[in-house]
């Protein structure tokens, strides 16, 4: 089976500066790959360029990244633009602020339904509001009508988790989605991450620094630390026999999981 990603002995420097250093990953479609490590070692920086959207101080120096067979660091900015939503889909930490302060929700979100050819708007708000009732969001009315700085900066931010799985990508990358969110609200997302993935095939790569997520939510894991993958295989390997010290600490940190 082809991979749906694959990053191969990859180099990332900033300013000409090494901050990831051969990391190789590798994702089937429809898998989860949890994400972990230290802040600055480098997790967003792979779920970025991943993408193509590293800053522009950034460059990937070696190796390759394949998204379905396809080279992302030879594609160009307009193939890129149509493959992000459908194909690629993103939520990151503070994605609620990228909504746009000067228009409501509903038409952010009706326009760019319409621009990947969902054009029965009234399809695109049962489906919104099916997927807002199950993190909490319970009033579809009242958000669609609302502008951002309506809203609190959790509504939002779950406003742009559903604005990335309504149009049910074939891989989902998740930078610490739900860090700021309450933890009830945090497992809802999880689980509606998962329900994707089971209804869809959604491959995800989510960063988080909850082991508990992980563990729960992950069929691999890959833990950074320094721009180095330190420790790759699957969950339950990685969680029952950690092979790197950091991996440990991390554990250890867990008691709930350490017994499982
Ligand atoms: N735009 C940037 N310019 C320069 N250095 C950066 C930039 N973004 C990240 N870095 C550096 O790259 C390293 C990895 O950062 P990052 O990928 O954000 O780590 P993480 O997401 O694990 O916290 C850090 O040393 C960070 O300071
Ligand atoms: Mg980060």
């Amino acid at each position: 089976m082809q991979p749906l990603l694959e990053l191969q002995n990859i180099e990332i420097a900033y300013d000409g500066e090494p901050k990831i250093t051969n990391v190789s990953l590798t994702m089937k479609p429809g898998e989860i790959l949890g994400i972990v490590g230290e802040s600055g070692s480098g997790k967003s920086t792979l779920i970025k360029a991943a993408m193509g959207l590293l800053d522009a101080s950034g460059s990937v120096n070696r190796g390759n990244i394949f998204y379905k067979g396809q080279n992302v660091l030879e594609l160009g900015d307009e193939q890129l633009r149509t493959m992000r939503g459908p194909e690629m889909g993103m939520i990151f930490q503070n994605c609620g602020s990228a909504l746009c302060p000067i228009r409501t929700i509903g038409d952010q979100l009706y326009e760019t339904m319409e621009q990947h050819g969902y054009k029965d708007r009234e399809a695109v708000k049962n489906r919104a509001e099916s997927l807002f009732n199950k993190i909490n969001l319970n009033d579809c009315e009242r958000i669609l009508s609302s502008y951002p700085f309506e809203l609190s900066g959790g509504m939002n931010q779950r406003v742009g988790i559903v604005m990335a799985m309504i149009l049910k990508p074939d891989l989902l990358l998740a930078d610490e989605p739900t860090s700021a969110l309450d933890v009830t609200v945090q497992a809802q997302v999880v689980r509606e991450m998962m329900a994707l993935r089971d209804e869809f095939g959604t491959g995800i790569a989510i960063v988080t620094h909850n082991i508990g997520v992980v563990s729960h939510m992950a069929d691999q894991v890959a833990v950074m630390c320094r721009g180095r993958l330190v420790e790759y295989g699957k969950t339950r390997d990685v969680i029952d026999n950690p092979q790197d010290a950091y991996t440990r600490a991390l554990i250890q940190a867990v008691p709930r999981i350490r017994r499982r």
